[in-house]
């Protein structure tokens, strides 16, 4: 097969969702579908969930919140389909904004009940900022919920994008009957049932088919008027709008059922993007350049306790990837080549020859990789794009077994490598201090610490409002900042300077008397000016 009719075949999206909007229960089901798992009707719902293939971390178990992403791979109608999924809970919202950044197109769960949450915004908000076309799917139609025109409505607005109802539901909650294909004239009769995997569709003559009026009798008038709201309300569905970014088609059904869920996959398979260039240091590399070259997006070690090994995440961007053949890692200027790449299926592995634009590759790390870090053929640019937000949380690391200062600082730089946290060293005193997006995070570091490196810490509290990174040209243009808020000052672990404000008022301050200096609330890994405000 030809390189372009590899890269044609592959879809490589995200599910985001607002935590309990039906991310897992969706993903599940799209597994099903493809035939990757076969799980339908032998397990309750909170059991799937429990052994859902895609939660392999410990901790994960135990809380039973998604910690980790993991990447899963399936085959479905001649399309290969890479799934990143992504944990669900805010505190780790961070590994969910970068694990965007190696997809091509999103699929949001909304919750027909519930309707936009925070989560949903801040999500939005990450696809907005590099156009990744967004389909909907409003979940839970079996649930009394909002009007469907309220919940478009909503979403329109709350979301700042333009949408375009592709289906429609008849009834809601209790009398919920099924959903209306707008485009297709057809209609899919709900059944409340999780075992199952065809809807029933009939196929209409449009609107005025009689048949339409036998099987809805009085619903029939209400069912045109919705959709004649919605086509005049509405623009047309444009794929090139779609693919842009500026419209998102919606779709609507119960995941839980399995409903709508086969029209969602067929319809994503129809429209969704194949793999998209990507911009680099550089220009712009397209998947379709004869010269490999990927980044990595996320690191994860010890995926399995047995083996404790670390595998760094590549999406593969242009090229072709192969197996034992000798590749140019950037930042550290060095050759390496990868013995054993391998795939995913949450738990399980399997080695791969090679890989194509949209694949993602496991390649197994000794500590050569840094998130955000490129490889290529040989040529010496960087991918753009993936972020390194502000935390909202700082402590100060307390090492609680003075025999373990080794296995901790090791860990600390390997958990902190993975971008599980933000290692921070004060200019004066040495402090080190842990910045998260979320408490849980703690948690899981003090946890993984312990039970992989055998080191005892503590965090301790510490009066911060946020972190800023500073970009100057010289000393003299940070004065202030050197002279009166010396104790504020740390090092990140690429060597720039943050200023770790302790008030709103602190931070005003500091940007009153340092006028020169420029204060950024979020950077990229490979491009130290780039600022997004208002979304960690
Ligand atoms: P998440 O990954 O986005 O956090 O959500 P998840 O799929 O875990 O779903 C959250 C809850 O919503 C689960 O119930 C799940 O069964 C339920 N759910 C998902 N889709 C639907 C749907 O279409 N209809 C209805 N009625 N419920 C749905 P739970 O009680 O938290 O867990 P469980 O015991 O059911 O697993």
């Amino acid at each position: 097969m030809s390189i372009n009719s590899e890269i044609n075949k592959r879809k490589t999206f995200g599910i985001i969702s607002h935590p309990d909007a039906g991310k897992t229960t969706l993903t599940e089901k799209l597994l099903l579908y493809s035939g990757a798992i076969q799980i339908a009707g032998a397990v309750k719902s909170n059991k799937i969930k429990k052994t859902a293939a895609s939660d392999f971390l410990e901790i994960e178990k135990q809380r039973g919140i998604s910690v980790a992403t993991s990447v899963l791979t399936f085959e479905y109608k001649n399309h290969k389909v890479n799934l990143l999924d992504t944990p669900g809970h805010k505190d780790f919202a961070e590994d969910t904004y970068r694990t965007l950044t190696a997809v091509d197109s999103v699929i949001l769960v909304v919750d027909c009940v519930k309707g936009v949450e925070e989560q949903t915004e801040k999500l939005m908000q990450v696809c907005r900022m590099r156009n990744t076309p967004v389909i909907i799917f409003v979940n839970k139609l079996d649930r009394e919920g909002k009007d469907p025109i309220e919940i478009l409505d909503e979403l329109e607005s709350k979301l700042s994008i333009k949408v375009r109802p592709l289906t429609y539901p008849l009834g809601i909650g209790s009398r919920f009957k099924g959903v209306y294909n707008i485009y297709k004239n057809s209609f899919a009769f709900f059944e409340s049932n999780k075992t199952k995997i065809e809807d029933e569709i009939q196929t209409f003559n449009g609107l005025d088919d009689p048949e339409l009026q036998r099987i809805f009798k009085d619903e029939t008038e209400k069912l045109k008027g919705d959709i004649e709201l919605i086509d005049g309300i509405y623009d047309d569905f444009n794929i090139q709008e779609y693919l842009k970014g500026n419209q998102a088609p919606v779709f609507f059904g119960s995941a839980l059922n399995n409903f709508g869920v086969k029209e969602l996959l067929d319809s994503f398979l129809e429209i969704s993007s194949a793999p998209i260039e990507r911009e680099t240091t550089s220009g712009i590399v397209k998947p379709t350049d004869k010269s490999f070259s990927g980044f990595v997006f996320k690191i994860h070690s010890n995926l399995d306790p047995k083996h404790r090994d670390r595998i760094a995440f590549l999406r593969v961007c242009s090229g072709k990837f192969e197996r034992n053949k000798f590749y140019y890692q950037v930042r550290l200027n060095r050759e390496l080549k990868f013995v054993n790449p391998v795939t995913f299926m949450a738990q399980s592995k399997s080695s791969i020859d090679e890989a194509y634009p949209g694949d993602v590759v496991g390649l197994y790390d000794s500590g050569q990789f840094k998130i955000g870090d490129t490889i290529t053929e040989g040529d010496s640019f960087m991918f753009k794009g993936i972020p390194r937000f502000s935390p909202e949380v700082f402590r100060i690391v307390r090492n609680l077994d003075p025999f373990k200062s080794k296995q901790l600082e090791k860990g600390i730089q390997y958990l902190t490598d993975e971008g599980l946290a933000q290692l921070f060293t004060q200019e004066l005193g040495n402090r080190k201090v842990i910045g998260v997006v979320g408490e849980l995070q703690f948690e899981v570091m003090k946890y993984r610490l312990l039970n992989e490196y055998g080191a005892k810490v503590d965090f301790l509290h510490m009066n911060s409002f946020k972190a800023f990174w500073v970009v100057y040209n010289s000393d003299a243009e940070i004065e202030d900042l050197l002279r009166l808020r010396s104790d504020s000052l740390y090092y990140d672990k690429n060597d720039q300077l943050v200023f770790i404000a302790n008030s709103q008022y602190a931070y005003n301050t500091a940007v009153e008397k340092n006028p020169k200096a420029v204060f950024l609330s979020a950077i990229e890994h490979n491009d130290k000016t780039f600022s997004i405000d208002n979304v960690a």
